[in-house]
């Protein structure tokens, strides 16, 4: 997939990394800690790091968050801010009853509170789970009642979804409403949030170890429904450290991560990597557009932007000239994730923004980013970099033991432990171990690494569609299918894309009595972007008489995908009637 182009010359500047050689020689995790800049002792609580302890350093003036509404208000918010309004929402749910280690949802569009909640939660030792606002019922529910979740926190608007399915969620005791207005308030729901809250001096908080769960991220595979990746206190140094090293903030950077906390980059860098280090960041809530973006850059004066390659592939889209529309030179540092960033969109941005976005490589069972392009490295279009200093990452053969032969793909495997590996996924515990071989921790993803230790990305090894950075599972959205009334049986499979990389494609086998037409087939689309949400919902459906399927009855979407992809078909010695 990675097309190969001349090495091109170093990122320039003075970066926080410095020499990158010696660091990779000297790193040791043990002092990641101190590195970081985080006390080596304790307080471990994520929550006080980000916001108590930037104060006490002298920061507490300074602005923490700059959010623009999706109807482009802005609010500011300095640190002294977040830290006495993630108090006031630690002692309110601690007085709610939630107890340490208990599962809480945030589950709105990316406002304050959302922000704020989310620290307060960490603060009182609740274990925080993010759901992306867009999800339907079906995706929500799957995640509540996995998880037990006993409170979550959500918006007016959103309210009306946690209502539908609340009956099937027995954990779920609590439901708090920012900003309800005149909404009449039912059995188990209460308003609560930073626009009614006194701002809290003080709060004791949760007294975490490094061990103590922390936030609960639910990612997509191909077996099963979703599956809670649990993370812990303990991982800030990685978050820390690769925000230092690889977005290269210092103190005086505005940082604009696009990611949603629904999803892991959002988190990890969208709040634990920057607050822990003091640094100011610009959050945009509302839908995207070209030039919302580039007046979000330009207005704010945004110095280091961290995005994905479907994002950026619709800037492409405006040409240089779109970009040259706007004053944009205060970016300095531009990095990217999700998904294969293209080489076409390296040498863009080095045209279009005088500067390269750097590709990094992880996952939300990583916590923090694990394969980099750090600034200063030279910089391989279309390779994903090296691992980050401290990670030892290989590609492993169908034995699961490292290729040492170089350009060869194998399953990539990083050798845990670090410290934001995730420690279970929530109880599956039978699917964790199955991650874990040869004392390797197994991606599912393909890669190859060349002569000079560049890893190149190839494809998963799996099933999961990756669409415009986010992973859906196509079992997830096979078992929604079925929730149609005309859907006897279907397959859920990535097809190509410009922009997004991939788009779900369906295909369905329709129940007796139903006809194949073009309005069944809006039907079942709605069906999905409801039921799930608008990223899982199928581009397209393609009715069929039957699934292919291997004798023991499990449906082929391998094929299926190679038709789509004009690739070999390979082996289907296991097909049901060749
Ligand atoms: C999967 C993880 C971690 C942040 C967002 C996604 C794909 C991620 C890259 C990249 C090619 C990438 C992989 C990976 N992916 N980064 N730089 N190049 N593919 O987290 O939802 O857990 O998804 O996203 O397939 O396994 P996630």
């Amino acid at each position: 997939m990675n097309e190969r182009t001349a090495p091109r010359g170093k990122a320039s500047g003075n970066s926080n990394i410095g020499d990158i050689d010696a660091r990779r020689r000297e790193f040791k995790w043990n002092r990641a800690r101190q590195e970081a800049g985080l006390p080596e002792g304790g307080p471990f609580n994520i929550g006080w790091l980000c916001t108590d302890r930037i104060c006490e350093s002298g920061s507490g003036e300074k602005t923490a968050l700059i959010w623009q509404s999706s109807t482009d208000e802005i609010k500011r918010f300095s640190f002294d801010d977040l830290r006495r309004y993630s108090n006031a929402y630690g002692r309110y749910f601690t007085d709610l009853g939630l107890d340490p280690g208990d599962r809480v949802a945030v589950f709105m569009d990316r406002t304050p509170d959302l922000y704020i909640g989310f620290l307060g939660g960490l603060k009182a030792g609740l274990v925080m789970q993010p759901l992306f606002s867009a999800f339907g019922e079906e995706a929500l529910e799957q995640r509540l009642r996995n998880a037990g979740t006993r409170a979550i926190l959500t918006s007016r608007k959103l309210a009306f979804r946690i209502r539908k399915i609340r009956d099937k969620c027995p954990a779920l005791e609590h439901v708090i409403i920012i900003e309800p207005g005149d909404l009449q308030m039912k059995e188990g729901e209460q308003a609560f949030g930073i626009a009614d809250a006194e701002p809290l001096d003080s709060f004791t908080c949760y007294e975490a170890k490094e061990e103590t769960p922390s936030i609960l991220h639910y990612t997509s595979g191909t077996t099963g429904q979703p599956k809670g990746a649990l993370h812990t206190h303990g991982s800030l140094p990685a978050q820390a450290l690769t925000t230092k090293w690889v977005l290269d903030l210092k103190k005086d950077d505005l940082y604009w991560c696009t990611a949603d906390p629904g999803w892991v980059t959002g988190t990890s860098y969208g709040i634990l990597g920057p607050w822990s280090l003091g640094v100011t960041q610009l959050v945009l809530d509302g839908g995207f557009t070209v030039n919302r973006w580039y007046e979000a850059i330009q207005n704010h004066g945004v110095t280091v932007w961290y995005s994905a390659p479907t994002a950026i592939r619709m800037l492409m889209k405006e040409g240089i000239e779109g970009a040259g529309q706007f004053d944009l030179s205060s970016l300095r540092h531009l990095a990217s994730v999700g998904e294969p960033l293209n080489p076409e969109a390296v040498i863009w941005s080095q045209e279009a923004y005088g500067r390269p976005f750097h590709d990094t490589w992880w996952q939300t069972e990583t916590g923090a980013m694990m394969v980099t392009n750090l600034p200063g490295m030279e910089i391989r279009p279309g390779s994903m970099g090296k691992p980050f200093p401290g990670i030892t990452a290989a590609v492993l053969d169908e034995a699961n033991k490292p290729i040492d032969e170089p350009n060869k793909p194998g399953q990539l495997a990083v050798r845990p432990p670090w410290p934001s590996i995730f420690r279970a996924y929530w109880e599956r515990e039978e699917a964790y171990k199955s991650k874990f071989v040869n004392g390797w921790y197994l991606t599912g993803d393909q890669a190859c690494i060349d002569e000079d230790g560049y890893f190149w990305f190839m494809g998963r090894d799996d099933d999961v569609i990756n669409t415009g950075g986010h992973l859906v599972g196509p079992f997830e959205i096979e078992s929604a299918l079925l929730g149609h009334e005309a859907v006897a049986e279907s397959a859920a499979i990535g097809k190509p894309d410009k922009v997004n990389m991939e788009v779900v494609k369906a295909f369905v086998a329709l129940k007796a009595g139903f006809e194949p037409n073009r309005k069944l087939e809006m039907s079942i689309m709605n069906f999905i972007r409801k039921k799930l949400s608008p990223l899982a919902m199928p581009q397209e459906i393609e009715f069929v008489d039957k699934l292919p399927k291997t004798r023991s009855g499990k449906i082929m979407r391998r094929l299926l995908r190679a038709k789509e992809w004009g690739e070999e078909v390979g082996d289907t010695s296991t097909l049901e009637d060749d």
